[in-house]
């Protein structure tokens, strides 16, 4: 939208919270709530986005690290009237709207946005707010309209008599204001409050007051337009909006043994015919392929599995990849930037890490695969073991393709064990190991015969 900037009011502890973290840091589903709103705000393409900060400031701008946004640092948080004018310089330089947003209100739909800037630019008032009619208005400014039902002011709950707190129309917090006269008021703000504080809403009295048109629009769903201040209310909203996830997953062709107890973030994406079983978590930016299957107590965070892949009960997969066909689990652990190729078999308690898993290779049980490379149709026995660390730094193990590991054996990086090479079953092996070469490393076997009568010689007594 033209003519149009956004400020983001971020810069609160949010002592509810009880956190070290500023509260728009805290997640919903994955997703920081500043991130939510970030996204909302964007999809208007605004001219610029402010986001005023101070509280955990360095960590609120590095959710946003590497998206547009101009930050503006309220070094003492004196309350949301005195944010904005902490961004009076930057808006200076605009001209238009501004439209203002609170960093805790995560549901705000852009389409919300879009509606309350055009009816604000229809209307041609120097202000136009959101209001919306709450169950509980318990929290909220309460709206204060005349006879004629124009809005007058806006009353903190802290500041509202008993009477206005029966007032059920609320203040969620959306505000469109041009941004000339915006500038004007801004100065006749006074902290002269129950909490001290330089208040945003008190625009709403102080405009009028100067015969300026405010524009009050009921906002029909309340739930869109609620803060976020507790724990409480954080675990609420992440519940429906994971609810809504799983259902629109389901709608997409997902299968859910038990919807209410599978846990899916919002950026994750899932094809067709993808069967989730209980208690599986998919987080960040994991991305399940058509056909696959994943069982109960598996976790997979900002991984990519391919079509028809099997991952078995109680696995952990992070950052990594897994090609088509292959089947993990149980009980494996591939993390770090490990890929796993196609119809590859990684089985119980393997743990694979920064490593390359070349197609149509298994590793069954109980190894640990660490900086390595393996090959193509290459079998690493049970108890197979990379011996990466030195002490100092981490060494690599090159497998090629074709290659049998036997179990047992003690692989020390850096070791390469060429295409077609075998390592006998509990070898130690510090040296390379040539194509189509078998590597032997133990030691000879020596069987102490008699071991009966030699007991009956030593009797204690
Ligand atoms: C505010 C509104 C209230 C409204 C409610 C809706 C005011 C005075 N009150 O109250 O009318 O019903 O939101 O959710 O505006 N912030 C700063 N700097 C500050 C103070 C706050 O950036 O100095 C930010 C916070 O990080 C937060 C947002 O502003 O994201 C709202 O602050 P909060 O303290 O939660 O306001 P409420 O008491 O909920
Ligand atoms: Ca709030």
């Amino acid at each position: 939208m033209e003519d149009l900037c956004v400020i983001i009011l971020a810069a609160g502890k949010g002592t509810r919270m009880i956190s070290n973290r500023a509260k728009v840091l805290h997640k919903i589903c994955g997703i920081p709530m500043l991130g939510m709103i970030y996204r909302a705000a964007a999809r208007l393409r605004p001219e610029e986005i402010f986001v005023v900060i101070g509280h955990d400031a360095d960590r609120v701008r590095e959710t946003l690290s590497g998206l547009p946004a101009s930050f503006v640092v309220q070094r003492e948080q004196l309350g949301t009237g005195h944010a904005v004018r902490t961004a009076q310089g930057e808006l200076k330089k605009h001209r238009g709207d501004v439209l203002v947003i609170l960093g805790d209100t995560p549901r705000i739909k852009a389409e919300t946005l879009k509606k309350l800037v055009r009816r604000h630019r229809a209307a041609g008032g120097a202000a136009t707010l959101l209001t919306a009619s709450a169950p509980n208005p318990n929290g909220y400014g309460r709206i204060i309209r005349n006879g004629k039902g124009s809005i007058e002011a806006i009353i903190e709950e802290k500041d509202a008599t008993p009477e206005q707190r029966r007032i059920t129309e609320i203040n969620p917090g959306f505000y469109c204001f041009q941004i000339q006269p915006l500038l004007k008021s801004l100065q006749e703000l006074s902290n002269n409050n129950a909490q001290g504080e330089y208040y945003l809403t008190d625009l709403v009295a102080i405009q009028r007051r100067h015969g300026m048109k405010v524009n009050a629009i009921l906002h029909e769903d309340f739930e869109e337009l609620r803060g976020i201040n507790s724990r409480k209310e954080l675990a609420e909203l992440s519940a429906t909006l994971g609810k809504e996830k799983n259902l629109s997953l389901m709608n997409a062709g997902v299968t859910f043994i038990d919807p209410d107890i599978t846990y899916v973030e919002l950026d994750v994406r899932v094809q067709k015919d993808v069967v989730l079983y209980p208690m599986v978590a998919l987080e960040g930016s994991t991305e399940i392929g058509e056909g696959s299957l994943i069982r109960t107590s598996t976790r997979i965070a900002n991984s990519v599995i391919a079509e028809n892949v099997k991952i078995l009960d109680s696995c952990i997969i992070t950052d990594s990849k897994i090609r088509k066909t292959t089947t993990v689990g149980p009980f494996s652990h591939i993390h770090s930037r490990t890929t796993v190729g196609e119809g590859c078999r990684i089985g119980n308690f393997v743990e694979v890490t920064r490593s390359t898993i070349g197609d149509g290779t298994s590793a069954g049980h109980h190894a640990y695969l660490g900086d390595a490379k393996v090959g193509r149709n290459t079998t690493i026995g049970a108890g197979v073991i990379t011996c990466n660390f030195d002490g100092k730094g981490k060494n690599a193990t090159i497998i090629g393709d074709d290659v049998t590991v036997g179990a047992g054996s003690r692989l020390i990086a850096p070791v390469k064990i060429g295409r077609g090479g075998c390592v006998a079953a509990g070898s130690t092996i510090t040296d390379d190991i040539p194509p189509a070469a078998l590597g032997i490393s133990r030691a000879n076997q020596v069987n102490k015969t008699a071991l009966k009568d030699r007991r009956k010689g030593s009797k204690k007594d």
